[in-house]
């Protein structure tokens, strides 16, 4: 089998997107405090990007949530392999994601957060493919919205390859 990858979203155009998200955001806390919560393994690079455009007081946490095992489908259950450890209670929540697909992962996790009672709670995802939603979920925060096609780099993975592209590409596989 042979992996091919094709550019969809170069990477000054990434970069210059995150600027912009980094200002919408800053702006919508009204220069209060943020506890961004990182979705491991996809959003970090997405995560560190911002963090560091960010003008108000910034506090980090990191989940890591599975439900897509293996390869290019889905399986229908979430699971939680590693939990937030900071007090959620009374913060702005701000969760950081990379892509929102069937809606299946934010879904649960949006939930578990909501239990904590933050003060607010705010989702920002680099990626959507809105064709492929099965569950409702509200992206406050969105980079690019995309065809449904499967995608990699920037710290999305096929296999956990390919996360350290600058860019995002299109993988086909060809049998
Ligand atoms: P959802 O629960 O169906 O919304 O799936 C979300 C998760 O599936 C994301 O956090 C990604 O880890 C993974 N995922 C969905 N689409 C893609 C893709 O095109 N490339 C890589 N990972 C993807
Ligand atoms: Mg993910």
């Amino acid at each position: 089998m042979k992996e091919t990858i094709s550019v969809l979203i170069p990477e000054k155009d990434i970069e210059k997107r995150i600027s912009e998200l980094a200002t919408e955001i800053t702006a919508s806390f009204n220069n209060e405090p943020v506890t961004i919560i990182c979705v491991l393994k996809g959003a970090v690079i997405l995560a560190m990007d911002l963090v560091r455009k960010l003008k108000q007081e910034v506090q980090f946490d990191f989940v890591e949530l599975s439900s897509y095992y293996d390869g290019t489908s889905s399986s229908g259950q979430v699971k939680i392999t590693k939990d937030v450890t900071v007090d959620l209670e009374g913060k702005n929540v701000l969760i950081v994601e990379d892509i929102i697909d069937s809606g299946r992962t934010m879904n649960f996790f949006m939930n578990r957060v909501k239990e904590k009672n933050p003060k607010s709670l705010k989702l920002c995802s680099l990626l959507d493919k809105p064709e492929r939603r099965e569950f409702d979920v509200k992206v406050d925060f969105l980079g690019f919205e995309i065809p449904d096609e499967f995608v990699i780099g920037y710290g999305l993975d096929y296999a956990q390859k390919y996360r350290n592209l600058p860019y995002i590409g299109v993988l086909n596989i060809e049998q």
